[in-house]
């Protein structure tokens, strides 16, 4: 890595940096990789251009992976960025999905944690007159979409092995919504946690977002990708994701997809050591990552939510609806005006991240006794998301 190993004061240089972002004052952003302008440390990266047909990508709501840009990053092999390749409209209906469709029920979410499930069955129904009423009030309470912060598909995290942890966190809680347990990765923690999935902690994933990455996984050069988990994070502009490593995952040959929707964000992308100072990078409306090979495994996080680089309401890519034909076969469908106005308005203020990942290699299936074990995933009501309210922002970022 041509990252320095430093740390400095007892604080690592992750956590420095995480706290740098972090800080919504923090204006000098020069040092944060553009890859809609990308130099220095950035060079073109190779797809697999036949592996993907024109019509599959046009399936998936994407332009011929010939038309795609792809970077790579020095220091970081197996990591693939992707400026957004989605053709207009289309990522329109992944924001739809994950704010209507995969917030129900069999998929889990954090509000499950501490709300009876008849409360959580209809997150979408019960929230989208009062977005759609929402004015620009800081104050207005929020809807229970605007409280959501994680959605797990696929195979979950099996919520059972961990009652401890589990009802810590229902604890904390419920004595402070801000105070987020934190997501321990670092060796130095003494409760530090595993994140597991099991063969019996499982609903169907999405067919349309299989679909999708299946597709990216195949231009990345992975045919055969398999999405068997998935995590969706939904921020608003005071939330970031604590420094984590995704490892709970018993394939690691397999890439992390990420795709982001509506305002974006800075990720900050480090080492296999929390001493070695991370890169940061923009990470816009449509963007994809990948992270795979040596990248898997690498320390990252989010510290920081911002407002769209164009200074609209929402980013221009989503301006456009999708149009009326689409492609035989596509898993991407329309939406109502009255559903997009839904999606439009909580975008405003917020971002959503899915990222999908295989859990187990071709035939291999869980260790008898648990399934995988891994550390460094949330299981808390607030995954490893810190919300930095107003009255909490000066209080330390106890995750990082
Ligand atoms: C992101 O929101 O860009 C990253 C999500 C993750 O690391 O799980």
């Amino acid at each position: 890595m041509a990252a320095a190993l430093t740390r400095e004061g007892g604080e690592d240089a992750f956590r420095r940096l995480f706290r740098f972002y972090r800080q919504r004052d923090a204006s000098d952003l020069r040092g944060v990789v553009d890859f809609s302008a990308p130099g220095g440390q950035v060079f073109k990266s190779q797809l697999s251009i036949s592996s993907v047909s024109d019509q599959d990508a046009y399936r998936a709501g994407l332009r011929p992976v010939s038309q795609w840009k792809a970077y790579g990053l020095n220091g970081y092999p197996g990591f693939i960025f992707i400026p957004n390749p989605f053709l207009p409209g289309c990522q329109r209906h992944w924001v739809k999905q994950c704010l209507k469709l995969y917030t129900q029920k069999p998929n889990v979410c954090n509000l499950d944690l501490h709300m009876s499930p008849e409360k959580t069955v209809d997150l979408w129904g019960q929230s989208k007159e009062q977005l759609r009423r929402k004015g620009s009030s800081k104050w207005e309470p929020r809807s229970l979409l605007e409280k959501l912060r994680w959605v797990t598909l696929g195979y979950h995290y099996n919520w059972d092995t961990k009652p401890c942890i589990y009802q810590v966190s229902l604890l904390l809680g419920r004595l402070n919504k801000n105070l987020v347990i934190p997501f321990q990765s670092s060796q130095n923690h003494s409760w530090e946690r595993e994140k597991k999935y099991s063969a019996n902690h499982h609903t169907p994933f999405p067919s349309d977002l299989a679909f999708l990455s299946e597709q990216v996984a195949a231009a990345c050069g992975f045919r055969g990708f398999q999405a068997q988990a998935g995590i969706l994070n939904y921020y608003h502009f005071d939330s970031s994701l604590g420094i984590h490593v995704d490892e709970s995952e018993l394939d690691h040959s397999r890439p992390l997809l990420s795709f982001s929707f509506g305002q974006s964000s800075i990720f900050l992308l480090g080492g296999l050591k929390r001493e070695e100072a991370p890169t940061a990078m923009f990470m816009h409306s449509g963007d994809i990552m990948v992270m795979s090979g040596f990248s898997r495994l690498l320390y990252h996080a989010v510290p920081r939510v911002l407002p769209n680089p164009e200074g609209t309401a929402l980013p221009l890519c989503l301006d456009q609806g999708l149009p009326s034909d689409l492609p035989v076969g596509s898993v991407v469908e329309h939406s109502s005006d009255e559903d997009w106005h839904v999606c439009a308005k909580y975008l405003q203020s917020s971002r959503i991240n899915m990222t999908i990942r295989q859990v187990l290699a071709e035939g291999q299936k869980f260790p008898e006794d648990s399934g995988t074990n891994g550390k460094g995933q949330a299981l808390s009501e607030d995954s490893h998301h810190q919300e930095n309210s107003r009255a909490k922002r000066h209080k330390p970022n106890t995750d990082s």
